[in-house]
């Protein structure tokens, strides 16, 4: 079947099996590989992404049903080569280990602070729970996700992020 997705921007038309995901999609398709695929389970959220501006696991999704809506993966968050300040959060506070989860922990974490834009430690905790890390004990990816809390909003803004609610 053909679907019509806007990938970071992007318009992307295909014809595609119509049990693809849209992990599969995004990977194969758009051939943006950033976004991981941890389980078949709906279990790790390393998939994560952004379907118009809510986090989705990917995983979970049909790329038909996403078909005439905006995805935004963790390639399409830096502006002119300047990183969205939550991925430059995690640059600075060493949010990350071996980096698997870090996609998906990136893109809950914006869409966590585009509906909360200064939540509690205890929100952030809630907010990234459906996303698994195997490395760092989740203390080193709290921090900069409640660093980046309010920088992210004005960084949205100030980069034009349109399919992300600021
Ligand atoms: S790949 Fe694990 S939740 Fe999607
Ligand atoms: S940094 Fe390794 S799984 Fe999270």
């Amino acid at each position: 079947m053909k679907v019509d997705l806007t990938v970071n921007g992007t318009p992307i038309s295909a014809d595609v099996e119509d049990r693809m995901l849209l992990v599969h999609f995004v990977r194969d398709v758009a051939n943006l590989t950033a976004t991981n695929i941890g389980c078949d389970t709906t279990s790790c959220g390393a998939c994560t992404v952004l379907l118009d501006g809510e986090s989705v696991k990917s995983c979970t999704v049909l790329a038909a049903q996403a078909s005439g809506h905006e995805i935004t993966t963790v390639e399409g968050l830096a502006s002119d080569g300047v990183m969205h300040p939550v991925q430059r959060a995690f640059h600075e506070q060493h949010g990350l280990q071996c980096g698997f989860c870090t996609p998906g922990m990136v893109m809950a974490a914006v869409s966590l602070l585009a509906d909360n834009p200064s939540p509690t430690e205890q929100q952030v905790r809630e907010g990234l729970e459906g996303i698994l890390c195997r490395c760092t004990g989740y203390p080193n990816i709290v921090r900069p996700v409640s660093a980046a809390a309010g920088k992210a909003a004005a960084g949205q803004a100030a980069a034009g992020q349109g399919g992300v609610t600021a």
